[in-house]
């Protein structure tokens, strides 16, 4: 049997996603073991999982590693990797948002310094409205960026909102709304089409129920 290889987001996200993927007929009870390996099978139904840092997961599947994944819209979006997002799991809910420190008001007369990980996405959006901007790429901590002045504003993920809040910065506008989607392969997509549609299926109806 063609074995289905899939990038599981590690982390929180990635087990709420795999009791979905359970849910579709394809159960890997060695997955709930409590080791620290990486790869788990289940040849009885044809699936292997990859347990990969969330944002890797696009470049499994895009190489072919993977044939189908679950990465959040934000990485499509930074990324643009060649893959098909195939079905919003509405999950991992959040946004893409300008936040700020509470004073801040912007000076079109000036370039607006810009903190973030994602480039691409504030390098576009700022582009869109005709705004001059100096990006500042940071990994990590971008609330830091302008408490120490580094930046004016940063370009990141807010859930619950509460990074922000606890360091006296709030959202200015909101760029895009974010989730988690089903990615695949492309050519994956044509070879294992048929058990690929059957996830797609048994996922949209688990959305459904939820809703
Ligand atoms: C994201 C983001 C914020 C935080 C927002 O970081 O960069 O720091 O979550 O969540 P909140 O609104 O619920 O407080 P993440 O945990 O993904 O880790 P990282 O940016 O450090 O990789």
């Amino acid at each position: 049997m063609k074995m289905l290889n899939v990038a599981l987001p590690k982390g929180r996200l990635g087990e709420k996603v795999y009791a979905m993927f359970e849910k579709a007929g394809f159960e890997c009870h060695s997955i709930k073991e409590n080791n620290r390996k990486l790869i788990f099978e289940n040849e009885a139904v044809g699936v292997r999982y990859f347990w990969v840092k969330p944002s890797d997961v696009a470049i499994y599947v895009e190489r072919g590693a993977a044939d189908i994944g679950v990465a959040g819209k934000d990485i499509l979006l930074e990324y643009e990797p060649d893959v098909y997002e195939l079905f919003d799991l509405d999950i991992g809910k959040c946004r893409m948002a300008v936040a700020a420190k509470k004073d801040f008001r912007d000076n079109p007369n000036h370039t607006l310094r810009v903190a973030t990980k994602f480039s691409n996405i504030a390098q576009s959006y700022y582009a869109s409205k005709g705004r001059d901007i100096d990006i500042i790429h940071l990994n990590g901590s971008i609330e830091i960026a302008p408490i120490l002045d580094l930046s004016d504003v940063i370009v990141d993920i807010v859930e619950t909102g509460t990074t922000l809040k606890e360091n006296d910065l709030e959202v200015f506008e909101t760029i895009v709304p974010i989730s988690a989607r089903l990615i695949a392969n492309k050519s994956a997509f044509k070879f294992k089409g048929d058990i690929i549609e059957k996830i797609v299926g048994s996922m949209a109806a688990q959305t459904e129920v939820s809703k």
